[in-house]
Protein backbone atom coordinates (compact mmCIF):
# COMPACT_ATOMS: atom_id res chain seq x y z
CA UNK A 1 0.00 0.00 0.00
CA UNK A 2 1.43 3.21 -0.63
CA UNK A 3 0.87 4.93 2.09
CA UNK A 4 2.75 3.18 4.63
CA UNK A 5 5.81 2.12 1.17
CA UNK A 6 6.65 5.64 1.20
CA UNK A 7 6.38 6.34 4.50
CA UNK A 8 8.73 3.20 5.29
CA UNK A 9 11.02 4.65 2.78
CA UNK A 10 10.98 8.14 2.70
CA UNK A 11 9.45 8.64 6.35
CA UNK A 12 7.68 11.54 4.97
CA UNK A 13 5.16 11.62 1.75
CA UNK A 14 6.11 14.57 -0.51
CA UNK A 15 2.79 14.52 -2.63
CA UNK A 16 1.32 16.70 -5.78
CA UNK A 17 -1.72 17.85 -4.79
CA UNK A 18 -5.21 17.51 -7.32
CA UNK A 19 -6.02 20.24 -8.88
CA UNK A 20 -8.80 20.36 -11.68
CA UNK A 21 -7.70 21.25 -15.13
CA UNK A 22 -4.46 21.27 -14.12
CA UNK A 23 -3.15 17.74 -11.89
CA UNK A 24 -3.93 16.08 -15.70
CA UNK A 25 -1.90 13.26 -17.23
CA UNK A 26 0.40 15.09 -18.80
CA UNK A 27 1.71 17.16 -16.41
CA UNK A 28 1.97 14.35 -13.87
CA UNK A 29 4.45 13.07 -16.14
CA UNK A 30 6.30 16.05 -16.35
CA UNK A 31 6.70 15.95 -12.40
CA UNK A 32 7.25 12.34 -12.46
CA UNK A 33 10.07 12.99 -14.75
CA UNK A 34 11.76 15.51 -12.48
CA UNK A 35 11.47 13.73 -9.60
CA UNK A 36 11.13 14.24 -6.31
CA UNK A 37 7.24 13.94 -5.75
CA UNK A 38 6.76 10.52 -4.05
CA UNK A 39 3.07 10.21 -5.25
CA UNK A 40 0.48 12.50 -7.04
CA UNK A 41 -3.01 12.98 -7.00
CA UNK A 42 -5.11 13.21 -9.99
CA UNK A 43 -7.95 16.50 -10.44
CA UNK A 44 -10.97 15.22 -9.37
CA UNK A 45 -13.63 13.28 -11.22
CA UNK A 46 -17.37 13.55 -11.01
CA UNK A 47 -18.62 10.40 -9.42
CA UNK A 48 -21.99 11.06 -10.88
CA UNK A 49 -20.93 11.15 -14.40
CA UNK A 50 -18.15 8.03 -13.74
CA UNK A 51 -21.77 5.92 -13.43
CA UNK A 52 -22.88 6.99 -16.55
CA UNK A 53 -19.31 5.88 -18.15
CA UNK A 54 -19.37 9.54 -19.22
CA UNK A 55 -16.37 8.76 -21.69
CA UNK A 56 -14.14 12.00 -20.96
CA UNK A 57 -14.65 11.53 -17.85
CA UNK A 58 -13.39 8.49 -17.32
CA UNK A 59 -10.52 9.14 -19.78
CA UNK A 60 -9.66 11.79 -16.91
CA UNK A 61 -8.47 8.61 -15.08
CA UNK A 62 -6.58 7.52 -18.09
CA UNK A 63 -2.89 7.29 -16.65
CA UNK A 64 0.40 6.01 -18.34
CA UNK A 65 2.69 3.75 -15.53
CA UNK A 66 5.09 6.32 -15.38
CA UNK A 67 2.98 8.26 -13.21
CA UNK A 68 2.36 5.65 -10.22
CA UNK A 69 1.62 5.81 -7.61
CA UNK A 70 -1.16 7.74 -8.57
CA UNK A 71 -4.38 8.67 -6.44
CA UNK A 72 -7.47 9.12 -8.28
CA UNK A 73 -9.92 12.18 -6.57
CA UNK A 74 -13.44 11.62 -6.63
CA UNK A 75 -16.24 14.18 -5.59
CA UNK A 76 -19.84 13.32 -4.91
CA UNK A 77 -22.25 13.29 -2.12
CA UNK A 78 -24.70 10.13 -2.70
CA UNK A 79 -22.84 7.18 -0.75
CA UNK A 80 -24.03 4.48 -3.46
CA UNK A 81 -22.72 6.12 -6.66
CA UNK A 82 -19.34 7.39 -4.88
CA UNK A 83 -18.89 3.41 -4.32
CA UNK A 84 -20.25 2.49 -7.80
CA UNK A 85 -18.05 5.57 -9.34
CA UNK A 86 -14.49 4.30 -7.01
CA UNK A 87 -14.91 0.56 -8.03
CA UNK A 88 -15.41 1.87 -12.12
CA UNK A 89 -12.21 3.88 -11.57
CA UNK A 90 -10.58 1.02 -9.91
CA UNK A 91 -11.86 -1.19 -12.54
CA UNK A 92 -10.95 1.29 -15.40
CA UNK A 93 -7.15 2.58 -14.54
CA UNK A 94 -6.13 0.73 -10.81
CA UNK A 95 -4.79 3.65 -9.15
CA UNK A 96 -2.75 3.07 -6.05
CA UNK A 97 -5.41 4.90 -3.95
CA UNK A 98 -9.10 6.60 -4.09
CA UNK A 99 -9.36 9.75 -2.38
CA UNK A 100 -12.58 12.46 -1.56
CA UNK A 101 -12.82 15.47 -1.94
CA UNK A 102 -14.52 16.88 1.32
CA UNK A 103 -12.84 20.30 0.63
CA UNK A 104 -13.60 21.74 -2.45
CA UNK A 105 -15.00 25.49 -1.64
CA UNK A 106 -16.49 26.07 -5.38
CA UNK A 107 -19.92 26.61 -5.40
CA UNK A 108 -21.00 24.93 -8.13
CA UNK A 109 -19.33 21.98 -6.14
CA UNK A 110 -20.63 22.89 -2.50
CA UNK A 111 -24.19 23.65 -4.06
CA UNK A 112 -24.77 19.94 -4.52
CA UNK A 113 -23.42 19.14 -1.22
CA UNK A 114 -20.46 18.31 -2.42
CA UNK A 115 -16.72 18.80 -1.81
CA UNK A 116 -16.66 20.97 1.74
CA UNK A 117 -20.07 20.71 2.45
CA UNK A 118 -19.67 17.12 3.58
CA UNK A 119 -17.84 18.81 6.86
CA UNK A 120 -21.12 20.11 7.64
CA UNK A 121 -22.82 16.22 7.52
CA UNK A 122 -20.33 13.88 9.09
CA UNK A 123 -22.71 11.39 8.66
CA UNK A 124 -23.08 11.74 5.36
CA UNK A 125 -19.43 11.68 5.00
CA UNK A 126 -19.00 8.88 7.24
CA UNK A 127 -21.69 6.51 4.83
CA UNK A 128 -19.84 7.63 1.79
CA UNK A 129 -16.61 6.43 2.63
CA UNK A 130 -17.52 3.49 4.79
CA UNK A 131 -19.70 2.58 1.43
CA UNK A 132 -16.42 2.90 -0.95
CA UNK A 133 -14.14 1.22 0.87
CA UNK A 134 -16.40 -1.73 0.83
CA UNK A 135 -16.11 -1.20 -2.71
CA UNK A 136 -12.29 -0.93 -3.40
CA UNK A 137 -11.53 -3.55 -0.74
CA UNK A 138 -7.44 -3.31 0.09
CA UNK A 139 -6.95 0.24 -1.93
CA UNK A 140 -6.03 2.75 0.69
CA UNK A 141 -8.81 5.58 0.79
CA UNK A 142 -7.68 8.77 1.33
CA UNK A 143 -9.79 11.57 2.37
CA UNK A 144 -9.32 15.89 1.94
CA UNK A 145 -10.67 18.26 4.22
CA UNK A 146 -10.48 21.64 5.27
CA UNK A 147 -10.74 23.07 8.85
CA UNK A 148 -14.38 23.11 8.68
CA UNK A 149 -16.86 24.62 6.64
CA UNK A 150 -17.07 27.76 8.67
CA UNK A 151 -15.86 27.12 12.06
CA UNK A 152 -12.12 26.34 12.15
CA UNK A 153 -12.33 23.78 14.43
CA UNK A 154 -14.60 20.82 12.81
CA UNK A 155 -11.68 19.27 12.15
CA UNK A 156 -11.30 17.95 15.99
CA UNK A 157 -14.56 16.42 16.09
CA UNK A 158 -14.26 15.36 11.68
CA UNK A 159 -11.07 13.42 12.09
CA UNK A 160 -11.76 11.30 14.81
CA UNK A 161 -15.37 10.65 12.62
CA UNK A 162 -13.80 9.93 9.41
CA UNK A 163 -11.25 7.76 10.72
CA UNK A 164 -13.72 5.59 12.57
CA UNK A 165 -15.51 5.25 8.64
CA UNK A 166 -12.21 3.99 7.23
CA UNK A 167 -10.34 6.87 6.03
CA UNK A 168 -6.59 5.66 5.80
CA UNK A 169 -5.13 8.82 4.82
CA UNK A 170 -6.15 12.37 5.67
CA UNK A 171 -5.02 15.87 4.18
CA UNK A 172 -5.91 19.18 5.52
CA UNK A 173 -6.09 22.55 4.00
CA UNK A 174 -5.48 24.92 6.97
CA UNK A 175 -8.74 27.07 5.35
CA UNK A 176 -11.97 27.06 6.21
CA UNK A 177 -14.88 26.81 3.34
CA UNK A 178 -15.71 30.34 4.36
CA UNK A 179 -12.32 31.46 3.47
CA UNK A 180 -11.82 30.14 -0.08
CA UNK A 181 -8.57 30.93 -0.53
CA UNK A 182 -8.47 34.16 1.12
CA UNK A 183 -6.06 34.87 4.82
CA UNK A 184 -3.51 32.54 5.33
CA UNK A 185 -3.41 28.39 5.57
CA UNK A 186 -3.47 27.88 9.39
CA UNK A 187 -0.84 25.84 9.83
CA UNK A 188 -0.81 25.47 14.18
CA UNK A 189 -4.01 23.95 13.77
CA UNK A 190 -2.77 21.75 10.95
CA UNK A 191 -0.37 20.94 13.58
CA UNK A 192 -3.48 20.11 16.22
CA UNK A 193 -4.96 18.22 13.72
CA UNK A 194 -1.82 15.79 13.21
CA UNK A 195 -1.95 15.58 17.29
CA UNK A 196 -5.56 14.25 16.74
CA UNK A 197 -5.30 11.98 14.01
CA UNK A 198 -4.50 8.55 14.28
CA UNK A 199 -4.01 8.00 10.66
CA UNK A 200 -1.01 9.64 8.61
CA UNK A 201 -1.84 12.87 7.91
CA UNK A 202 -0.69 15.33 5.18
CA UNK A 203 -0.49 19.33 5.64
CA UNK A 204 -1.74 21.41 2.70
CA UNK A 205 -2.15 25.32 2.39
CA UNK A 206 0.43 28.05 1.46
CA UNK A 207 3.17 26.03 0.64
CA UNK A 208 4.25 27.72 -2.28
CA UNK A 209 8.03 27.55 -1.95
CA UNK A 210 10.30 24.76 -1.30
CA UNK A 211 12.20 26.38 1.19
CA UNK A 212 8.70 26.49 3.19
CA UNK A 213 8.25 22.40 3.04
CA UNK A 214 10.59 21.82 6.14
CA UNK A 215 9.31 24.50 8.55
CA UNK A 216 5.79 23.02 7.67
CA UNK A 217 7.13 19.81 8.30
CA UNK A 218 8.49 20.56 11.46
CA UNK A 219 6.06 22.60 12.70
CA UNK A 220 2.75 20.47 12.24
CA UNK A 221 4.71 16.96 12.44
CA UNK A 222 2.76 16.01 9.41
CA UNK A 223 3.50 12.48 7.75
CA UNK A 224 3.57 15.15 4.61
CA UNK A 225 2.75 17.60 2.79
CA UNK A 226 0.70 18.28 -0.48
CA UNK A 227 1.56 20.97 -2.78
CA UNK A 228 -0.63 22.53 -5.21
CA UNK A 229 -0.05 26.05 -6.04
CA UNK A 230 3.55 26.22 -5.72
CA UNK A 231 3.93 22.84 -8.19
CA UNK A 232 2.16 25.08 -11.04
CA UNK A 233 4.78 26.51 -13.43
CA UNK A 234 7.43 25.02 -10.88
CA UNK A 235 6.99 21.41 -11.48
CA UNK A 236 11.10 21.11 -10.14
CA UNK A 237 9.62 22.10 -6.76
CA UNK A 238 9.87 18.88 -5.43
CA UNK A 239 13.52 18.05 -6.33
CA UNK A 240 14.35 21.56 -5.38
CA UNK A 241 13.03 20.42 -1.76
CA UNK A 242 15.08 17.27 -1.80
CA UNK A 243 18.38 18.73 -3.75
CA UNK A 244 18.43 22.12 -1.58
CA UNK A 245 19.10 23.38 -5.06
CA UNK A 246 16.66 26.50 -6.26
CA UNK A 247 17.90 27.84 -9.56
CA UNK A 248 16.23 27.07 -12.58
CA UNK A 249 18.04 27.70 -15.54
CA UNK A 250 15.92 29.88 -18.59
CA UNK A 251 17.43 26.82 -20.97
CA UNK A 252 15.91 23.95 -18.33
CA UNK A 253 12.47 25.68 -18.05
CA UNK A 254 12.10 26.28 -21.95
CA UNK A 255 13.26 22.50 -22.30
CA UNK A 256 10.35 21.32 -19.60
CA UNK A 257 7.76 23.75 -20.79
CA UNK A 258 8.35 22.58 -24.55
CA UNK A 259 8.25 18.86 -23.31
CA UNK A 260 4.92 19.58 -21.40
CA UNK A 261 3.15 21.26 -24.15
CA UNK A 262 4.19 18.09 -26.28
CA UNK A 263 2.87 15.80 -23.41
CA UNK A 264 -0.63 18.54 -23.70
CA UNK A 265 -0.82 17.91 -27.25
CA UNK A 266 -0.62 14.44 -27.25
CA UNK A 267 -3.30 14.08 -24.61
CA UNK A 268 -5.99 16.70 -26.21
CA UNK A 269 -4.64 17.33 -29.82
CA UNK A 270 -4.94 20.59 -31.34
CA UNK A 271 -6.76 23.03 -29.05
CA UNK A 272 -4.25 21.67 -26.50
CA UNK A 273 -2.18 24.83 -27.96
CA UNK A 274 -5.01 26.70 -26.26
CA UNK A 275 -5.51 25.22 -23.57
CA UNK A 276 -2.00 25.21 -22.40
CA UNK A 277 -2.09 29.10 -21.74
CA UNK A 278 -3.20 28.32 -18.25
CA UNK A 279 0.38 26.55 -17.74
CA UNK A 280 2.48 28.97 -19.79
CA UNK A 281 0.93 31.48 -17.68
CA UNK A 282 2.58 30.06 -14.16
CA UNK A 283 5.62 29.16 -16.18
CA UNK A 284 6.18 32.83 -16.78
CA UNK A 285 5.25 34.35 -14.19
CA UNK A 286 8.41 36.69 -12.62
CA UNK A 287 8.67 34.90 -9.06
CA UNK A 288 8.75 31.04 -10.66
CA UNK A 289 10.99 32.42 -13.33
CA UNK A 290 13.18 33.60 -10.39
CA UNK A 291 14.75 36.56 -12.95
CA UNK A 292 13.64 39.71 -13.47
CA UNK A 293 13.66 40.10 -17.53
CA UNK A 294 12.88 43.08 -19.24
CA UNK A 295 10.03 42.73 -21.90
CA UNK A 296 8.88 39.13 -20.47
CA UNK A 297 5.34 41.27 -20.00
CA UNK A 298 5.41 41.96 -23.78
CA UNK A 299 6.35 38.22 -24.33
CA UNK A 300 3.54 36.72 -21.93
CA UNK A 301 1.07 38.54 -24.09
CA UNK A 302 2.85 37.90 -27.53
CA UNK A 303 3.18 33.74 -26.08
CA UNK A 304 -0.79 33.38 -25.29
CA UNK A 305 -1.73 34.73 -28.94
CA UNK A 306 0.61 32.40 -30.78
CA UNK A 307 -0.97 29.91 -32.99
CA UNK A 308 1.21 27.15 -34.07
CA UNK A 309 3.23 25.20 -31.74
CA UNK A 310 6.56 26.33 -34.12
CA UNK A 311 5.32 30.02 -33.06
CA UNK A 312 4.89 28.62 -29.60
CA UNK A 313 8.81 27.46 -30.18
CA UNK A 314 10.00 30.19 -31.45
CA UNK A 315 8.79 32.55 -28.28
CA UNK A 316 10.21 30.16 -25.93
CA UNK A 317 13.66 30.47 -27.90
CA UNK A 318 13.60 34.08 -27.81
CA UNK A 319 12.91 33.64 -23.96
CA UNK A 320 16.49 31.77 -23.10
CA UNK A 321 17.92 34.72 -25.22
CA UNK A 322 16.28 37.57 -23.16
CA UNK A 323 17.75 36.08 -19.98
CA UNK A 324 20.90 37.73 -20.52
CA UNK A 325 19.65 40.75 -19.73
CA UNK A 326 17.90 39.99 -16.59
CA UNK A 327 18.56 40.48 -12.88
CA UNK A 328 18.06 37.54 -10.52
CA UNK A 329 14.44 37.85 -8.80
CA UNK A 330 15.08 35.96 -5.71
CA UNK A 331 12.91 36.74 -2.52
CA UNK A 332 13.32 34.98 1.18
CA UNK A 333 9.53 32.78 1.33
CA UNK A 334 7.86 33.99 3.97
CA UNK A 335 8.09 31.77 7.47
CA UNK A 336 4.65 29.95 7.50
CA UNK A 337 4.06 30.60 11.02
CA UNK A 338 4.46 34.34 10.77
CA UNK A 339 1.98 34.88 8.29
CA UNK A 340 -0.74 33.31 11.21
C1 LIG B 1 -6.54 25.46 -10.08
C2 LIG B 1 -6.85 24.67 -8.83
C3 LIG B 1 -7.63 23.54 -8.91
C4 LIG B 1 -7.92 22.79 -7.74
N1 LIG B 1 -8.63 21.62 -7.86
C5 LIG B 1 -8.77 20.82 -6.78
C6 LIG B 1 -9.34 19.51 -6.90
O1 LIG B 1 -9.68 19.03 -7.99
N2 LIG B 1 -9.48 18.80 -5.74
C7 LIG B 1 -9.08 19.27 -4.52
O2 LIG B 1 -9.22 18.57 -3.51
N3 LIG B 1 -8.51 20.47 -4.40
C8 LIG B 1 -8.34 21.24 -5.50
N4 LIG B 1 -7.69 22.44 -5.38
C9 LIG B 1 -7.16 22.83 -4.06
C10 LIG B 1 -5.69 22.44 -3.92
O3 LIG B 1 -5.49 21.05 -4.08
C11 LIG B 1 -5.13 22.87 -2.56
O4 LIG B 1 -5.85 22.26 -1.53
C12 LIG B 1 -5.19 24.39 -2.37
O5 LIG B 1 -4.83 25.08 -3.56
C13 LIG B 1 -4.26 24.85 -1.23
O6 LIG B 1 -2.95 24.43 -1.46
P1 LIG B 1 -1.81 25.41 -2.05
O7 LIG B 1 -1.75 26.60 -1.17
O8 LIG B 1 -0.57 24.54 -2.06
O9 LIG B 1 -2.25 25.83 -3.44
C14 LIG B 1 -7.43 23.21 -6.49
C15 LIG B 1 -6.66 24.38 -6.43
C16 LIG B 1 -6.36 25.10 -7.57
C17 LIG B 1 -5.49 26.33 -7.45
Amino acid sequence: MWINDILEKKGKILALSPMADMTDSAFCQVVRQIGGADVVFREMVSSEAIIRHNEKTLGMTDFVPAERPIVQQIFGADPQTMAQAAAIVMEHASPEGIDINMGCPVYKITSNFNGAALMKDPDLACRIIREMKAAIGNTPLSVKIRLGWDDPDTFSSFIPKIEQAGAQLITIHGRTKKQGYSGVSDIMRIAQAKAIATVPLLANGDIHDPRQVQEALDVTNADGVLIARGALGNPWFFQQYISGEYIISLEERVRIIKQHLQLHMAQYGERGLVTFRKHLSWYLKTNKVGLDIPGIKELRGKIVRADSLEQTHAILDELVEMGDQSKIFDFAPKSLSQTN
